[in-house]
């Protein structure tokens, strides 16, 4: 059978500006640049286009071309024609647009409007403060037209009601439809395929609810730091760099009910239904639902490793570098399943994972007395791409029903050939297509808010510190979840372990 029945047919690329605000920041440099000229290798970027880097200052930007081009070439994992690069940076212009004169707004606009019925994408990779602002000069200096596009970077401030001011300053300008608020996780292929794991397989669903389902872990360990972005991530921490948004689209995709079709607001209903029946936390949950931590100096491969304070260079934060939450969905599907969410940074390394902890069998028949353990879905999303369903098997041999648990292992690496396109390539081929999919609706973010603002509140209310665990470790030990469960200092595996009902 063809596969065609099973393809939407494609949105045609048409020729596009893309304009990058924050052009000469780390963002532009490692991830977007590399991602449109990946694709424009690929041959998808068929089209006319040109990428604007919009810097502010006109201070020499001598080792900008080359240092573009470095970071293509380390990002590109076959081999290439160094010369299809060279013609990808020459589609890229260097554009000085300070904030506060018009005169780089003008040139700007004389510079689109040599191509009047291109679309525009305005990539916003700047502080969120900023957003506002450029949205603004953008209008005011005529910049804005019906195929105009507005993409935003996270943070979209670091509350519901920054959040909520930012927006109201962008529809100022833009539509709900012409704005793209990214969430690069939902952008991995693997996050994607949660959806066809649960939506296109009969399997899972008649299990996937709290009849079947005992807890839900996510996991997102990082070995980084904070790199050089220190300043912003003291004003942030753990809970809202990660867990406001990648967590809880991780959360939304396991949880959500069928979309009724894979159509942007059908999904971002389900989700945002998700969101709203996340049981908020108070003064005395968040005690006993979260947990707090910060790095302190440490070792990895025999190196020693800055405390996050080294890091950012004072003598004392409160921000969280580690956070683990026990989450409850209230909902006739998930009512009493814990949602255990969990991430760190300066972990031994990088591992990013979903485990769907099954109920154990009703009644063990060849032992009435010992419980065997549950199924497991374990969904690896990073560094390896791997499913696997832990299943009891007999051991081999005379004697008896001995078994263990046995996991059946789907290596995506081992069935797809293909090379995985990174997030930011595919949600870039999205913004092209207008597809809104893989974006974060308003509605959805503030709904986030109120939910991360119950923790954070009740943090500051109930003075709650931070557990302080040793950079290259997995994060605070002996912290005692509920009265019940203790999370084992020795390995994440053991930390995102079944916990015991009690
Ligand atoms: C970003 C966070 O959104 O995601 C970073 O701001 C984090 O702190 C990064 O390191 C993790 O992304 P990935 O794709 O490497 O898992």
């Amino acid at each position: 059978m063809s596969n065609r029945k099973y393809r939407k047919t494609k949105t045609q690329i048409q020729p596009f500006h893309a304009v990058i605000f924050g052009g000469d920041g780390d963002l532009a440099i490692r991830k977007i640049y590399p991602a449109i000229c990946r694709r424009y290798l690929d041959g998808q970027l068929n089209v006319d286009f040109k990428v604007f880097a919009i810097t502010r200052s006109d201070k020499k930007h001598a080792n900008f071309f080359p240092t573009v081009k470095q970071f293509i070439k380390d990002s590109i994992k076959f081999q290439v024609d160094e010369t299809k690069i060279d013609a990808f940076l020459e589609k890229m212009l260097l554009t000085v647009v300070p904030g506060d004169n018009d005169e780089g707004y003008l040139q700007l606009k004389v510079q689109l409007d040599a191509n009047k019925d291109y679309q525009t994408l305005f990539y916003l990779s700047t502080p969120s403060n900023a957003f506002g602002p450029i949205c603004e000069s953008l209008k005011n200096h005529g910049l804005v037209n019906q195929l105009s596009k507005v993409v935003l970077e996270k943070p979209l401030g670091n509350s519901l009601a920054s959040s909520q001011s930012i927006n109201d300053s962008i529809t100022q300008v833009f539509t709900e439809d012409q704005i793209y608020r990214i969430d690069h996780y939902l952008g991995k292929e693997t996050v994607q395929n949660l959806m066809v794991l649960r939506f296109a397989n009969h399997l899972f669903e008649n299990a996937w609810n709290s009849n079947h389902v005992e807890s839900v872990q996510i996991t997102v360990a990082e070995s980084l730091g904070v790199e050089e972005r220190g300043d912003y991530y003291d004003q942030s921490g753990a809970l809202l760099d990660m867990v406001q948004n990648h967590l809880m689209q991780l959360l939304c995709l396991i949880a959500m009910e069928p979309p009724v079709r894979m159509e942007a607001n059908f999904v971002r209903d389900e989700k945002l239904k998700v969101i709203h029946a996340l049981r908020l936390l108070d003064e005395n949950t968040v005690k006993t639902h979260t947990a707090r931590g910060q790095y302190t100096r440490g070792e990895k491969d025999g190196v020693s490793i800055n405390s996050y304070l080294e890091d950012i260079d004072k003598f004392s934060s409160n921000t969280e570098t580690f956070v683990a939450i026990k989450a409850f969905v209230d909902n006739w599907r998930w009512k009493g399943v814990p949602f255990f969410l969990r991430t760190g940074k300066r972990m031994p390394k990088r591992y990013s994972e979903i485990i769907i902890n099954f109920k154990p069998v009703a009644y063990n028949v060849f032992n009435g007395n010992e419980e065997i353990p549950g199924n497991k879905l374990i969904i690896r999303l990073q560094p390896e791409e791997r499913i696997e369903l832990v299943q009891m098997s007999k051991l081999p041999g005379p004697g008896g029903y001995r078994y263990k648990p046995v996991a059946l292992k789907l290596d995506f690496s081992d069935s797809f050939n293909e090379k995985f396109p990174e997030a930011y390539e595919r949600l870039f081929i999205d913004m092209l297509r207008g597809n809104q999919t893989l974006f974060m609706r308003q509605d959805e973010l503030e709904a986030a808010w109120i939910w991360v603002e119950s923790i954070t509140n009740n943090w500051k209310k109930t003075n709650q510190k931070n557990i302080l665990y040793e950079a290259g470790t997995w994060g605070p030990g002996d912290l005692v979840m509920d009265g019940n469960e203790k999370w084992s200092k020795t390995s994440i595996y053991e930390i995102v372990s079944v916990p015991k009902q009690k």
